[in-house]
């Protein structure tokens, strides 16, 4: 039995591409293994969205390949690098064997059935087949308690800093019948949170209206989100949501339905108009802001979320300020923030990358600093509160302790009394919170 060694970078969709690359291959008798140094092929799903990113694949390549002497494992190249930089990858990033992109990650066992087959440089750009299996074997879950169900593939936005337009093509929705299938089909085996995610989550379309019902002025989306919680499953997340497509009627599903979870991950990338323009993003901080007022608004507290890039170009540091301004007015329970890394193929890789990298990093440090005083407050305000927590693994810093996640999103560990097999695995419980450390909340059960 031939083993394979799968790492995954970027996105919940680079892994939940992963997940099903690894079901279709241990359906075909492969074993998936943990340990790099015992695979007889290796794996690498890879990510574009920096510069940074893209070169821990360079750099994993040319490790396993300056290992003298040792066993030499087949080495395959999936996902976003693969699909942008195609042939050229063998040229780029010697020892690669082959190349799939996107589109191709269902047709893994194929390409390396080919080159065991002794085809050399083996490249599947291709679509992705018209009875491509969804599903997700138990085993090659990422979390045994969580599911993710990609429902909207690709971007159709194009703003000018991103490259997935280019690594994952144009917006193509899932059936909502068959995401209602996939959903009860996790629900029986026991999955208690399901992730509904996307590039763009909110810009559902689907082409027929199969599966949906019929709800005055709601878009596809939101009567998606009412359709998937009818189901009773018991939580639902969704994640990316865009600024533009998010309208009101999404809060008003989250308020309805006990089971849509009150987190919404919003990027809104700057507090500057000018620098939205440039970026092309298609909305104001004016509209922006007025969906987060009806996000504060809601009965039961929303959890949000943002990602931020700072340095792109032509961002003065009255832009800047205006972020900050931002940050302070929306008060996020927590942001992602990026050095902007211009992207070869990308509309801005042609404006010139003005702001210099000591820049980018003071901005960086300055924005982090700011979010974290929020990201603490944001978790502070749970202590003393019950939270309900879905208990998912052993924390990774001690093992005595149990960890999981809030409807919210915000990671909480505690103490257990058992080390193994824990009869709390899996289930969600109540746990009064006591602290609060950077990231994390801490609590006991009660
Ligand atoms: N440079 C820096 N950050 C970027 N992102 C996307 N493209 C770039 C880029 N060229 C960030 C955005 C996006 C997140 C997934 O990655 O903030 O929301
Ligand atoms: Fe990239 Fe913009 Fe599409 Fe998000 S919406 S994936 S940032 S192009």
């Amino acid at each position: 039995m031939k083993k394979v060694y799968l790492e995954t970078f970027g996105c919940q969709m680079n892994v939940s591409d992963s997940e099903r690359a690894a079901s279709s291959l241990e359906s075909k008798g492969y074993e998936i293994i943990s340990d790099e140094n015992l695979a007889d092929i290796v794996l690498f799903n890879t990510c574009s969205v920096r510069e940074k990113t893209e070169h821990k694949l360079y750099s994993k390549v040319g490790k396993i390949r300056s290992q003298q002497n040792l066993r030499k494992p087949l080495i395959g190249v999936l996902g976003c690098v693969a699909q942008l930089e195609g042939e050229t990858l063998f040229q780029k990033s010697q020892g690669i064997d082959f190349v799939l992109g996107t589109k191709a990650v269902g047709r893994v066992s194929n390409a390396i059935e080919e080159v065991l087959n002794g085809r050399k440089q083996f490249l599947d750009l291709g679509k992705r087949e018209e009875n491509y299996d969804w599903s997700v074997s138990e085993t090659q879950r990422n979390s045994p308690h969580v599911g993710f169900i990609p429902i909207i593939e690709g971007c159709n936005k194009f703003c000018t800093y991103c490259i997935v337009p280019f690594s994952r093509g144009r917006e193509r929705s899932l059936v909502a019948f068959q995401i209602i299938q996939q959903v009860l089909k996790l629900r029986d085996e026991g999955i208690k949170e399901i992730h509904l995610i996307g590039q763009n989550v909110n810009s559902y379309r689907p082409k027929t209206e199969e599966g949906l019902e019929k709800f005055k002025g709601a878009t596809a989306f939101s009567r998606l989100l009412r359709a998937v919680a009818a189901t009773g499953i018991e939580r639902i997340k969704f994640t990316t949501s865009f600024p533009r497509d998010f309208h009101s009627d999404i809060v008003d599903a989250i308020n309805e339905n006990e089971n849509l979870c009150n987190w919404v991950h919003l990027p809104v990338q700057s507090g500057s108009n000018d620098i939205l323009k440039a970026m092309r993003r298609g909305h104001s901080i004016e509209s922006y802001l007025e969906k987060i007022d009806k996000i504060k608004s809601a009965p039961e507290r929303i959890s949000l979320t943002s990602d931020f890039i700072v340095g792109f170009p032509n961002e003065t540091e009255k832009d800047f300020r205006e972020t900050l301004k931002l940050v302070e007015y929306c008060q996020f329970d927590s942001s992602y923030v990026f050095k902007y890394s211009p992207r070869p193929g990308t509309p801005a890789f042609q404006m010139i990358d003005n702001v210099s990298e000591k820049e980018k990093t003071i901005r960086f440090l300055e924005f982090e600093k700011i979010q974290k005083i929020y990201q603490q407050m944001a978790l502070q305000s749970y202590i003393n509160k019950t939270v309900d927590v879905l208990v998912e693994k052993f924390s990774s810093k001690n093992p005595k302790e149990l960890s999981g996640h809030t409807k919210c999103h915000k990671v909480v560990n505690f103490e257990s009394k058992f080390e193994r097999n824990n009869e709390l695995m899996g289930k969600i419980i109540k746990i009064k919170v006591t602290k609060s450390k950077a990231n994390t909340l801490y609590g006991n059960v009660i």
